[in-house]
């Protein structure tokens, strides 16, 4: 059944053949290197994981015809939408029927749930080919669901056994591939015969390390974001009357706003991780704003671009926490859910809250102080994405600006728009790097899958050179493994990369800065992703891989 009318670009695009590495175009000989260890805490994540702790990291090489057995594979998308999804699904079909045409891969249905609710689909040649190339997740759905707890495990198992499948592919982030590691280990510990590999996914791109290059969907996400704001510069430019306050998503880390940044050239662009390395306070961000926008308005400059991190207000320290005792007092408090209006709820919090977070609960705008307690996500987590910190920020300065011109240090207009960029970008048809990257991380778990291998995550290499010279291979997932508290108890999980400040992406960004501050012809209009046409246009990597890369 063909889910929707295709567009020309679609029908297009659906017969792009994504470029792999050389390696995964032949048969294939699995190379080990030497024994892992974790990237901290190697004693505790050792006795953690004994069966699938040390394991060597693996890349492929050119080697002879293989028969390997039957395979029935499962796979889950695990969170928020990444473009590409689809394409890891793709590579992993065909390369599993390429290995043994014998070969069945399962979807389970709307995420991890799926496995513990035995909601699953056989996926066809006719279903593969609808989305070749395509965005979003919906070819078997997403969810949120954490498989964490050993009933799920069990539950996983049974759904398994029914089905003949020997080997599950998580597609999914820093949890879920922290969750993917748990259940390997279950499973080799009970000789369940049921392997699990890893994919690394996440627009917020902070699931990287010196293994794992980027995400996918970062590189598609962030030119999305990139070509609105060209377009917004481009009308501030042009209009000259507005400053756009534009809100990026990222849960945490600022790795898509110091892309994008890098993209498009904003006058001004805050960096979490640097706020909270200054241990700024809101008002000293809202200083370091005002002061931008008096410049500008010195040389009769009264517009402007502004980027904001949509992680920032947990990464001032006071807001921070604010928000952690906002998180342990809504957590299950059935005393708060059975309030029924707005008011008493936030007489409820202000009666709740340490001598020390209050003050700063009651200075924030209603709206803003409400949104901190919305409904948390199921990691017990605030959901950063409903905050419209653009909002406040705006409230905030326009405040400040006011006080300035009643005493004649601002002269300037200031007409604020706010933006959030998020969800726009998340099912976006992948761009020609995402949809070579993607395919060649599910061929790969293909051949992890076929050589017996679990605990591993799917990795592609190399990732500024052409497709061809890329380096696929898997990589020991507890490899990226430390403890960190979560709930109050140390669990072991995949180190999150926030930015570096000391990495070469930020310090190319802050030797700019202020040259961009400045002037108005430091703008770039990124423009739209292009699919066809000369490859410095179409096959470009982010900014963020390159400058990692010394390129
Ligand atoms: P993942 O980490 O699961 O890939 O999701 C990232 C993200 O897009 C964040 O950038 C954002 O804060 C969040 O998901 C939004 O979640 P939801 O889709 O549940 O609204």
């Amino acid at each position: 059944m063909k889910p929707m009318k295709e567009s020309p670009l679609q029908k297009a695009r659906a017969n792009y053949q994504p470029k792999v590495p050389t390696s995964l175009t032949e048969n294939v000989v699995l190379k080990e290197g030497k024994p892992t260890q974790s990237v901290a805490d190697q004693k505790e994540i050792q006795n953690l994981f004994p069966n699938t702790y040390g394991m060597p990291l693996i890349t492929f090489e050119k080697g002879d015809k293989k028969d390997y057995p039957v395979i029935n594979a499962g796979v889950i998308l695990s969170g928020g939408q990444a473009p590409g999804g689809h394409n890891v699904i793709c590579g992993l079909y065909d390369g599993l029927k390429r290995l043994n045409p014998n070969n069945k891969l399962y979807g389970f249905l709307e995420g991890p749930s799926g496995l513990v609710d035995h909601q699953y689909q056989e996926l066809t040649d006719e279903i593969i080919d609808e989305h070749r190339n395509t965005g979003g997740f919906d070819i078997i759905g997403s969810g949120r669901t954490k498989l964490e707890e050993e009933w799920q495990f069990e539950k996983g198992r049974e759904v398994c056994e029914k089905l003949g499948i020997n080997a599950i592919v998580i597609i999914g982030g820093d949890d879920s591939n922290t969750n993917a590691c748990v259940l390997a280990e279950y499973y080799k510990q009970k000789n369940a015969n049921i392997q699990v590999i890893g994919c690394p996914k996440t627009i917020d791109g902070d699931l990287k390390n010196e293994m794992i290059e980027t995400s996918f969907g970062f590189d598609t996400a962030c030119k999305v974001y990139s070509e609105l704001i060209g377009n917004i510069q481009r009308d501030a430019n042009s209009a000259k009357k507005y400053w756009h306050f534009i809100r990026l998503m990222g849960r945490s880390a600022s790795h898509i706003a110091l892309e994008c940044a890098l993209q498009s050239q904003p006058n001004m662009c805050l960096i979490s991780e640097e706020v909270a390395a200054k241990e700024m306070t809101l008002d000293d961000v809202v200083e370091e704003i005002v002061t931008v926008i008096v410049d500008r308005a010195e040389h009769g400059r009264n517009y402007g671009t502004i980027l904001i991190p949509e992680g920032l207000i947990e990464f001032i320290p006071a807001m921070k926490k604010l928000i952690a005792e906002l998180n342990d007092m809504l957590a299950h408090n059935e005393d708060f859910s059975a309030l029924t209006t707005e008011e008493e709820q936030r007489e409820y919090v202000k009666s709740a809250l340490s001598a020390e977070s209050l003050p700063i609960f009651r200075s924030l705008p209603k709206t803003i102080a409400r949104q901190l307690t919305l409904d948390r996500d199921p990691h017990g987590n605030v959901q950063v994405s409903l905050i419209e910190t653009e909002k406040l920020l705006i409230e905030m300065v326009a405040k400040r600006l006011a006080r300035l011109k009643a005493e004649s240090k601002y002269k300037g207009k200031f007409a604020a728009i706010s933006h959030f960029f998020g969800y726009e970008g998340r099912c976006a048809i992948p761009s020609n790097f995402d949809a070579n990257y993607t395919y060649s991380l599910g061929l790969t778990a293909s051949i992890l899958i076929a050589e017996g291998k679990t605990g591993y995550m799917s990795s592609v290499r190399n990732l500024t050179a052409p497709a061809e010279e890329w380096v696929a291979g898997g990589v020991p997932i507890t490899m990226m493994m430390n403890m960190e508290k979560r709930h109050g108890e140390m669990k072991p999980v995949i180190q999150k990369a926030l930015v570096r400040l000391d990495g070469a992406p930020f310090k190319f960004f802050a030797e700019n800065r202020d040259k961009w501050a400045d002037h108005q012809t430091d703008f770039i209009y990124p423009g739209p992703i292009q699919y066809f046409g000369p490859s410095e246009v179409c096959d470009q990597p982010t900014k963020t891989l390159l400058l990692e890369n010394n390129k």
